[in-house]
């Protein structure tokens, strides 16, 4: 039994804003953004648009691609850090219905950036079970919504999007040990105690007949930069190093490495240590920015599109952030 990717699909937002554009109402300067991050540009949802409306989108391409009606999905799983509405309903019902996915049960993931990763096993361990034969799995983010656009050095970072994975059991396929496609291998941590290095705020919720704290506020990012590089350059570093414990892999034996676009300094810096070359790696971060749990499918599905990956290669998936959590997974395409 393997569980197989047999589509994939993003919704990339027309609106472009480059580095020069984004100083034109940010106190920043493309040469810093392009310097301290390797971000050029990013996308941002048109007016009206909501994570779910990007989710749903990418999930129709991806399903189509798969040759699946909306009806065939048995379960959706939406990778999300801004969902449609904080804590309730979940986005995955809003995409669910959107889709008239009639037949499907729907729930979210709250992992930050590494939310596509969890979902992946999330979804694979369910379809594990009996009675469900395929998920759609999605990372959609509308993060303009809660930048701060007062703190530059947070608001230059993020980026909109969504993508989709169509997974699908298949009961023939020789699994792991028989050298199957699919999700291979999946290693998730988290570490709590970094909560408050990366959250959103909001009003305090201690009392039960008062409401305290500045409520009229919009909830918008808080990141304490440098904590956060410093955990994910380690994160990067601890993931390589169980996958391939796990796996018996060597880094040789993968086609690719496509970590979470948060950073480029972070992603180089951990290639580093392990004498990564940058043809292994695959980086989008230029163009779209940190899409949270939206940038590792986008990127896996615009290397499908551009032919970078063929049947058979092995590629390393890793994500990190709020949680803070971290994690990756091996799959083979
Ligand atoms: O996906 C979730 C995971 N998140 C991450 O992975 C983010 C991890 N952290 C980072 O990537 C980096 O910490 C940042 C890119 C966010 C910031 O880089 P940094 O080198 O840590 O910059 P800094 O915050 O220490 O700021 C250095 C200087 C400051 O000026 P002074 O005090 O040295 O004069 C900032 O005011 O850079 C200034 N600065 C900016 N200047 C122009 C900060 N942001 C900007 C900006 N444009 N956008």
């Amino acid at each position: 039994m393997s569980i197989v990717i047999s589509g994939t699909g993003a919704f990339i937002p027309e609106n472009r804003v480059s580095n020069e554009e984004l100083a034109a109402r940010v106190d920043t300067t493309d040469e810093w953004i392009r310097s301290h991050t390797g971000i050029g540009a990013r996308r941002f949802a048109a007016d009206g648009l909501v994570s779910s409306d990007l989710g749903a989108a990418a999930a129709r391409v991806a399903l189509e691609r798969a040759g699946k009606k909306p009806e065939d999905v048995d379960l959706i799983v939406v990778a999300t850090a801004t969902p449609d509405y904080f804590a309730f309903p979940s986005t995955a019902c809003i995409v669910q219905d959107k889709l008239g996915a009639a037949n499907a049960a729907a729930l979210d993931i709250n992992a930050g950036c590494t939310g596509f990763i969890y979902a992946l096993d999330v979804a694979g361990s369910m379809l594990a079970a009996p009675g469900r034969r395929t998920a759609l799995v999605i990372g959609a983010e509308t993060l303009s919504r809660i930048a701060d656009w007062g703190d530059r050095a947070t608001c230059v970072l993020f980026g909109d999007g969504a993508a989709a994975f169509v997974l699908e059991r298949d009961d023939n396929a020789p699994g792991v040990a028989g050298g199957g496609s699919g999700l291979l291998f999946s290693w998730l941590r988290a570490k709590g105690s970094g909560a408050k290095s990366l959250y959103l705020s909001q009003p305090e919720r201690t009392k039960t007949f008062e409401r305290v704290g500045d409520c009229g506020k919009p909830p918008a990012i808080i990141m304490d930069g440098k904590s956060v590089y410093m955990f994910a350059v380690k994160a990067i570093t601890d993931t390589i190093e169980a996958l391939l414990a796990e796996s018996g892999y060597a880094l040789g034996d993968f086609k690719w490495i496509v970590p979470h676009q948060a950073n480029l300094r972070i992603v180089q810096a951990a290639a580093k240590r392990f004498g990564i070359a940058d043809e292994q790696i695959f980086m989008n971060i230029e163009e779209y920015a940190n899409t949270s749990a939206a940038s590792i499918p986008i990127a896996m599905n615009e290397m499908a599109e551009k032919g970078l990956l063929k049947k058979g290669d092995l590629v390393m998936a890793m994500g990190f952030g709020a949680g803070l959590t971290y994690g990756g997974a091996i799959i083979r395409w």
